[in-house]
């Protein structure tokens, strides 16, 4: 007798019955960029099609409309208008981000998970993520920063803070400083294992944070392509440094450290399906060489099924039509 598995695919309403991977909108979390330059609307990213940077106004109608929709939290970037060797505009009291959290918090209080992206890239002139010195990327000095940075985001009313710098130790002190300052109930979402990839090209040009002096990469301080048990590592640092959730970054090419991560520790895990991964299935689909929206919700699914618990993607608004 032939056994046939085949028999569990022959009608869509089988296949729902016996899927073992759904996605819903409450796995989606929306990247939103915000520039201190723009005074009120939004402008459209070059590099990235169909994404835009929001003046703070904007922004909050944007997570009103978000919000809405059913998604459960965005994830913040800021494009501040002066930027100087130490971010040092990323941990003003009115800088981009404090006036943006103050602003939807006041609008939408619990309704909408708030969490900002904590680093200095898009604040420093030469475009690192630390303090640079002699071609180097200072390490123990840059956490002074970080730590700062993450207070005054808290101080502003963030739910989560995301560090996505990857210097070493940067969860114990920004979680020493939230405790200090009795910020207990902020979560810190670590981006514990973060590859110096090729597919955050899209990203740099939106948020003007590429490298320019100094360094030409970010090598010495994200991780090495090529590894994978250094990312066990990585992890199991930050969740005894006190990290609540942690990133793998970027998606697709990594799906096997996500699963890795998955199979080894208890916390919840997202995964963040990048910039450059965005534009590649736009671009493809735009040439008419792929189906856009099979790609974008396979791509979503397969995330989901390595292991993501949410996914953090530039699709999430549009997805949540097809859901
Ligand atoms: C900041 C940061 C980056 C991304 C998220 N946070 C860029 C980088 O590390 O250069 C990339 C996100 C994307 O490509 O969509 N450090």
């Amino acid at each position: 007798m032939l056994i046939r598995p085949r028999r569990l695919r022959k009608s869509e309403r089988i296949r729902e019955l016996v899927r073992e991977t759904n996605l819903t909108k409450k796995d989606l979390i929306m990247p939103l960029f915000i520039e201190e330059r723009i005074e009120r609307g939004k402008r459209e990213i070059a590099s990235m099609p169909n994404q835009y940077r929001f003046s703070v106004e904007a922004a909050i109608e944007e997570c009103k409309e978000i919000a809405d929709l059913g998604i459960p939290g965005v994830i913040l970037f800021g494009i501040p208008k002066k930027k100087d060797e130490y971010g040092s505009s990323a941990y003003s009291k009115d800088g981009v981000i404090q006036r943006a959290i103050r602003g939807i918090k006041e609008e939408l209080g619990d309704e909408i998970l708030l969490i900002a992206d904590t680093c200095l890239c898009e604040y420093t002139t030469h475009g690192h993520c630390g303090i640079l010195r002699d071609n180097k990327v200072l390490n123990d000095e840059t956490l002074k920063i970080l730590a700062k940075i993450a207070l005054s985001y808290a101080e502003s009313g963030v739910d989560v803070v995301a560090p996505s710098d990857m210097m070493d130790g940067r969860i114990r002190v920004i979680r020493e400083t939230l405790e200090e300052h009795n910020y207990q109930d902020v979560c810190i979402m670590s981006y514990a294992a973060k590859y110096a990839s090729a597919f955050y090209g899209p990203f740099r040009d939106a948020a003007e944070s590429a490298p320019r002096y100094g360094l030409k990469d970010r090598k010495t301080y994200q991780m090495d392509p090529g590894n994978w048990r250094e990312a066990l590592r990585e992890i199991e640092l930050d969740i005894e440094e006190g990290a609540d959730m942690i990133l793998i970054k970027p998606g697709l090419p990594y799906l096997d450290i996500l699963r890795l991560a998955r199979d080894n520790f208890n916390v919840p895990i997202g995964s963040y399906c990048v910039s450059g991964e965005y534009a590649m299935i736009e671009a493809a689909a735009e040439r008419g060489w792929i189906n856009r929206t099979d790609a974008i919700m396979e791509t979503l699914l397969c995330i989901k099924r390595a292991g993501a618990d949410f996914i953090i993607t530039y699709w999430a608004k549009e997805v949540c039509e097809y859901l």
